[in-house]
């Protein structure tokens, strides 16, 4: 799944991710090790968060995948600072991330 969303979205190294609800962190994990780009997992869970945190650290890609204790439907994120809203398995997002996400953000979208 992670591997067809990715394609579908085409992330890559130059992109800012955010995984909304990253719970403890497989995907973003998965996304910086295998495409390369900056990932922001953003959950309720302290715990998962520091499951994700250390998930990150194990598969050495910390420098690239961080975690942040924040509502994806309020997070105080600069506009078009986002280039890419993750949110797998994480409920219904709407268009609630939409203020932080840059002009690509129709990718992987289905027609
Ligand atoms: C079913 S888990 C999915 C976790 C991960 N994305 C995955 O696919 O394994 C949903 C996650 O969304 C988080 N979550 C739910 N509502 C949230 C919100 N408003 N803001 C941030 N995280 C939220 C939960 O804490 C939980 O970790």
């Amino acid at each position: 799944m992670n591997r067809e969303l990715a394609d579908r979205a085409e992330i890559g190294a130059d992109d800012h991710v955010l995984d909304c609800g990253c719970g403890v962190g497989g995907s973003s994990v998965w996304l910086a090790a295998e495409r390369d780009p900056t990932v922001t997992g953003v959950d309720l869970v302290p715990l998962q968060l520091q499951e994700a945190r250390e998930l990150a650290a194990e598969r050495g890609v910390a420098d690239r995948a961080a975690f942040a204790r924040g509502d994806f439907t309020d997070l105080p994120l600069p506009a078009d600072s986002v280039d890419v809203v993750w949110g797998h398995r994480g409920g219904s997002l709407g268009q609630s991330a939409s203020p932080v996400v840059g002009p690509r953000r129709e990718r992987g979208r289905p027609a």
